[in-house]
């Protein structure tokens, strides 16, 4: 079974999305061990390499940063970031793969979503993260999420949609599509795209994905 942690001999581990499923995190990270950083994270770095040089700090919120795919590509490119996650494995993965050169640009902290209480942040990333925020609470840690980038700034990650096979589950957020347009309502949009696939788990089951993938950037005076 997908997420138990063990495979039987002989057949094909669980896929990523299986464990997220579960919300089975270890098996998740297991599952995405050494992938590269999110798509909607490069656009959003690339346009902030497009815009050019700027006095605001590169600083960054990586919100439910997992073991830390996107942080590294983050700190790479030489910004700082706050990387937050719910998972002290998580958390402890990230910093056990960190190269020792990076170290004094990065903080970690742990947290949920609901609980945590950003600071302003130029950038913030969410990769796969907010629709397993608690439904009920979504809406105020959005508000958060929204004050805390600056005009200029940019929020990167992806929203789920209602056609997603997990919206039946009830312990995650999933969003129409004007839904998703009212989120960014104080945003230029970047990137707006909605992706409907399937894919298959180690099993064969096949799964609906209805997946935004958005990358904005907050309007305001002294944006372009
Ligand atoms: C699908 S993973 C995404 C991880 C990473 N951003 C990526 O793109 O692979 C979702 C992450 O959200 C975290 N998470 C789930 N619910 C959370 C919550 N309520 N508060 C904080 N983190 C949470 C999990 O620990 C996990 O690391």
């Amino acid at each position: 079974m997908p997420g138990t942690g063990g495979t039987p001999p002989g057949s094909a581990p669980a896929k990523a999305h299986e464990h997220a499923e579960l919300r089975d995190w270890p098996g998740y990270f297991r599952a995405v061990a050494g992938k590269p950083a999110r798509e909607t994270l490069l656009k959003a770095l690339d346009l902030f390499d497009r815009d050019g040089p700027s006095d605001v700090p590169r600083f960054a919120i990586d919100l439910g940063c997992g073991s830390g795919r996107d942080t590294f590509e983050l700190l790479r490119r030489g910004w700082r970031v706050l990387a937050v996650d719910a998972s002290e494995l998580g958390l402890s993965l990230l910093k056990k793969e960190l190269p020792a050169e990076y170290a004094d640009r990065l903080e970690t902290l742990l947290s949920t979503y609901e609980d945590f209480m950003p600071r302003e942040a130029v950038l913030l990333n969410a990769s796969y993260a907010l629709p397993f925020c608690e439904p009920s609470r979504f809406d105020e840690v959005w508000a958060r999420i929204v004050g805390a980038i600056p005009t200029g700034g940019r929020f990167a990650g992806q929203f789920f949609g209602e056609r997603d096979d997990w919206a039946v589950l009830g312990d995650r957020v999933h969003h129409t599509r004007p839904q998703v347009e009212r989120l960014l309502a104080e945003f230029t949009i970047d990137r707006l795209q909605e992706v409907e696939n399937r894919e298959a788990g180690a099993t064969g089951v096949v799964k609906n994905w209805h997946v935004f993938h958005v990358v904005a950037k907050k309007r305001g005076k002294a944006s372009r």
